[in-house]
């Protein structure tokens, strides 16, 4: 079936430190470089490399590349608007440790027309996913129509807003967290994450692994980190999102996708840079293979 995608488009430009910037603090950069990212441009290159059929939504400015280099790693993205206001881009400062801080400006992930979605979703239904984030417009209305079409709504609470979340949870199949969102979303809304209303919960914890569990039934399957050389942790969490929503539509147990999405996500960290570092599925394979 097909993943759909209301997810940002970034220009990332990357600055690695040091150490990361403190209040009053200036810092030289020991290297600069610039590439394709976005929460939601990760999530469809990580699940296009895992083999899914995916079609972004979204919208990007006059400037063209961002959209083209998208294309070129393998996602269909005629729901792409071209907008007059600037591609969104973020500031990421990397560190030794692998550890970042990013600074967002969202440009024309804000400016695309809803109408856009909603041509994009009227050829889904039953079996397609439909993925989102918190980096575009449109999110409630996109996960509505999506429910309302019988699809599975994978949901990234990423950059955590607890409004965005409220709205946005009554439509989800499934919430995907960090460890640090998942402590965000507790703290906000008073309760611990086995009593939110939503049927799965993903939860990435960085060198501790992920979980997935089923709040109906309590079921969970944890899968411990691989053990690699972290030299860039930015977008590690785009890619388990993106590679375990393409396992799933691929028809793998919760298990094995879970495997598959935590090893793509240690290949990741390996590697400096966000979409063009996510590896491709038979890098992947050979990974898994490596660890016996
Ligand atoms: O999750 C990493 C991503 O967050 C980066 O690619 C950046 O663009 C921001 O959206």
């Amino acid at each position: 079936m097909t993943i759909y995608n209301l997810g940002s488009i970034n220009i990332d430009h990357f600055y690695r430190v040091p150490h990361l910037v403190q209040p009053g603090e200036t810092l030289t950069a020991k290297t600069y470089s610039m590439g394709l990212g976005g929460k939601g441009a990760n999530q469809s290159v990580a699940a296009a490399r895992a083999g899914a059929v995916v079609r972004h939504i979204g919208g990007a400015g006059p400037e063209g590349w961002a959209v083209a280099r998208l294309e070129a790693l393998g996602v269909d993205c005629r729901f792409v608007e071209q907008v007059s206001a600037p591609t969104g881009h973020a500031i990421i400062s990397v560190d030794d440790a692998g550890e970042n801080t990013i600074i967002l400006y969202a440009g024309a992930n804000r400016e695309f027309a809803l109408s856009g979605v909603t041509l994009a979703l009227a050829g889904a239904g039953a079996g397609d996913t439909l993925l989102i984030q918190n980096e575009t417009a449109h999110q409630v209305a996109a996960a509505r129509m999506a429910r309302e079409r019988g699809m599975k709504v994978i949901y990234s609470a990423a950059p955590f807003d607890v409004v965005a979340v409220q709205d946005v949870l009554p439509y989800a199949s499934l919430l995907a967290l960090n460890a640090v969102e998942a402590e965000q979303l507790s703290a906000a809304l008073g309760t611990v994450l086995a009593n939110l209303p939503v049927p799965e919960v993903l939860v990435t914890r960085g060198a501790q692994g992920a979980e997935w569990c089923d709040l109906r039934s309590g079921r969970s399957v944890v899968h411990p980190a691989f053990p690699v050389e972290v030299i860039d942790t930015t977008g590690a969490g785009d890619t388990v999102a993106g590679y375990f929503a393409a396992a799933l539509d691929e028809g793998l147990t919760v298990q094995a996708a879970l495997r598959l999405a935590t090893a793509a996500a240690a290949l990741k960290v390996t590697r400096a840079g966000t979409a063009d570092a996510i590896p491709t599925r038979a890098e992947v394979e050979a990974f898994l293979k490596g660890m016996g």
